[in-house]
């Protein structure tokens, strides 16, 4: 009887060391994508004339502006504590500290390199200074190339994308600019999901979660629109986002087959503020129409923080922060779900488990 328990002793001592070299836990996020991430990268472009580093943003939570586009933490930001790591750090940041001295190194928690404004497409935004998806993964590779960053590290990080807004609000806000159908420019831009994909497998990476568009045709800087309502959505902006997000969803479907050994994840923003913003009250929002802090009609003219803009008193009941962005409950919500949520919400499997799976096997 009292040999048992001495045989699992010595079972578990010689297996732990082994479970430990598979159990590949992630220690490091990538990101990727649009103001919705963005840290503050532009910030650190002067000419980049989109740009949140100015009062009241950051006002709830960093209590300075910090160059986020909310008044808080973004869901990068909260997905980052939910692991247990640092938020990632703006790349413009540590790459002028590499500049200085390349024996710095980058942070373990992993980097941050979305730019606000920028979209799928190169052409998105040009004009304004940002860091187009493209480049951001330039900035990755050159950190390869420059052996900052490692195969093994690359293999055991988590990879987020979050862009496509801004093309769709540009389509709308520059009729005619874009000579694609609707059908076509949403293909144009899952191709480009589909290169940044291919991009970050054949670096290493093999845990990739792709965000769907959010509710773009609802939020408050539609007024920007000309003929946009102040009581609806815009209907054609909204049936193309879910147009895109349906096909984001099958192209995350084919991961596994097209990838060998990656794991795609879809994170539904659409569906997830959408629970949110249909039953207001359940979830503590006063508010899911106006933007908490801006001007003019659903305060969704003006860039909140700019001259004579208007601030609402409590940020926590509003679900948008200023005309294009939620506030920062609003993200702490989101995220929740996508880190302990079920299918409707995140797909295959919730952050949670992507990041615990410790049977995901690593090639
Ligand atoms: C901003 O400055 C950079 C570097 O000086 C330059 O390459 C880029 O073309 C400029 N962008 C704009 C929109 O002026
Ligand atoms: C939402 O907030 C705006 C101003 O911040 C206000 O004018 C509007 O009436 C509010 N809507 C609701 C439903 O409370
Ligand atoms: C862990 O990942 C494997 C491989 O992708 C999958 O088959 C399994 O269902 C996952 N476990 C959970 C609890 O989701």
């Amino acid at each position: 009887m009292e040999r048992l328990p001495k045989l699992i002793l010595f079972l578990g001592v010689f297996l732990w060391p082994l479970a430990s070299a598979t159990n590949a836990k992630i220690k490091s996020v990538f990101v990727f994508g649009d103001s919705q991430f963005d840290p503050g990268n532009n910030k650190y472009i002067k000419n980049c004339t989109i740009q949140a580093n100015f009062r009241p943003y950051g006002s709830s939570f960093f209590h300075y502006p910090t160059g986020r586009f909310t008044d808080g933490r973004t869901v990068a930001d909260f997905i980052a504590q939910f692991i247990g790591i640092k938020f990632q750090k703006p790349y413009q940041e540590v790459y002028r500290h590499l500049a200085k001295d390349p024996r710095k190194g980058i942070p373990p928690d992993g980097l941050n390199f979305a730019s606000a404004g920028s979209g799928l497409l190169r052409d998105t935004n040009k004009d304004t200074g940002v860091t187009p998806i493209q480049v951001q993964l330039q900035q990755f590779q050159a950190l390869i190339t420059r052996k900052h960053l490692h195969k093994k590290q690359i293999e055991k990080s988590l990879f987020f994308l979050v862009s496509g807004a801004n093309d769709v609000f540009s389509y709308f806000l520059l009729p005619g600019a874009s000579k694609m159908t609707q059908r076509v420019y949403v293909s144009a831009l899952l191709k480009e999901v589909t290169r940044f994909t291919s991009k970050i497998y054949k670096y290493g990476g093999r845990r990739i979660v792709l965000f769907s568009m959010g509710p773009i045709g609802c939020i408050p800087g539609r007024v920007l629109i000309s003929g946009a309502s102040t009581n609806r959505c815009i209907d054609k902006m909204d049936s193309m986002t879910r147009y895109y997000n349906t096909g984001l969803k099958r192209f995350v479907s084919n991961i596994p087959k097209m990838y060998h050994g990656a794991t795609g994840v879809y994170a539904a923003v659409y569906d997830t503020s959408k629970k949110f913003r249909d039953n207001p009250k359940l979830y503590g929002f006063a508010n899911v129409t106006h933007a908490c802090c801006g001007g003019g009609p659903l305060n969704g003219m003006l860039q909140c923080g700019l001259e004579d803009y208007k601030m609402c008193l409590n940020p926590n009941e509003y679900f948008f922060w200023d005309y294009f962005h939620p506030s920062e409950r609003t993200y702490g919500l989101i995220s929740k779900a996508f880190w302990a949520g079920g299918e409707k919400e995140i797909w295959p499997m919730n952050l949670k488990t992507l990041v615990r799976n410790i049977t995901l096997s690593f090639p």
